[in-house]
């Protein structure tokens, strides 16, 4: 049998450039999707999928993550005072227990590959999930627990994957397929960011992946690729001869908050899916239209 994803890696050390100025002084990974820190939902997706541990590979500013993740016992006290014990226990239902997050500083920006390998001392010898908090899905199931499933019935390396534009393949790892079995496709090959021309195929890795722990080898060598960073893609293209390789197309709808529309987008859909929004919500866009 397979052995259990236990650990997850959240990359959160990018600056979020294209988010300034709200991302000056705050983590872009803190930007609410309606009430929510982005980061919280990947936190909350992995906690759904079983994972017990998680590792945040963090960088400079990022403090704010950390105390996201921790009790206020002012707040909790003015709340208290307030009557608002019910928001109170809100506020700690979603957070993991002590000792489950570690906090690692990547240090150096110098890739997504770099972010992972950061964190092999933590995840050790076992296979792992790694979850992009700007890629947020939408779904009946969340992403990684069908990621984790069907690594259960084809234990190996499994990234989440989606059908994009071909003038988008530039924006993404690119699985070069092998088979194609509808929702699951096994992979030969994976490039990072090709162009439309050089792209071995439209179908796109989104952030969400479990990997077999011999990803840190190949990560270990500090190859750079696309824009002179260590590539994530670039290790596992390494891996499709040695390791059972697959992309799932998933369920749901995935918004990318690394861009200004995607991250509109995400609000208003996230809005919509709520019931103590959805009408007002529904009005307003109605009004613009
Ligand atoms: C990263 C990965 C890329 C993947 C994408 C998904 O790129 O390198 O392979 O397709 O996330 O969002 P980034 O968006 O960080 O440039």
């Amino acid at each position: 049998m397979a052995q259990k994803i236990r650990k997850a890696v959240f990359p959160v050390g990018g600056l979020g450039t294209r988010f300034l100025p709200a991302t000056k002084a705050l983590p872009k990974e803190m930007l609410p999707v309606v009430d929510k820190p982005l980061i919280q939902y990947a936190v909350e997706e992995a906690a759904a999928a079983g994972i017990e541990e998680f590792v945040f590979v963090t960088g400079r500013g990022k403090q704010a993550i950390e105390d996201h993740f921790d009790i206020s016992y002012e707040l909790d006290q003015t709340l208290g005072a307030r009557g608002r014990v019910d928001l109170v226990d809100t506020l700690r239902s979603w957070m993991p227990d002590p000792g489950q997050i570690t906090y690692t500083r990547q240090m150096d920006p110098l890739g997504l590959g770099h972010a992972v390998w950061c964190a092999r001392k933590y995840i050790d010898d076992e296979p792992f999930a790694v979850l992009l908090a700007d890629d947020l899905v939408l779904a009946d199931k969340p992403c990684l627990q069908q990621l984790i499933e069907s690594y259960h019935t084809k234990p190996g390396n499994i990234v989440a994957a989606m059908d994009v534009l071909p003038e988008h393949t530039d924006r993404y790892g690119i699985l070069d397929i092998e088979e194609d079995k509808g929702q699951l496709v096994s992979v030969k090959g994976l490039v990072e960011k090709p162009l439309r021309r050089n792209a071995p195929s439209n179908l796109a890795i989104i952030g969400r992946y479990i990997l077999m722990p011999e990803v840190f080898e190949h990560l270990s060598k500090k190859n750079t690729g696309a824009g002179g960073e260590i590539q994530l893609t670039d290790a596992l293209a390494k891996m499709v001869n040695s390791t059972p390789f697959y992309g799932l197309r998933f369920d749901g709808r995935r918004f990318d908050c690394g861009d200004k529309v995607g991250f509109l987008e995400a609000n208003l859909a996230f809005a919509l899916d709520r019931d103590d929004m959805k009408k007002a919500v529904e009005r307003l866009v109605k009004s613009y239209t």
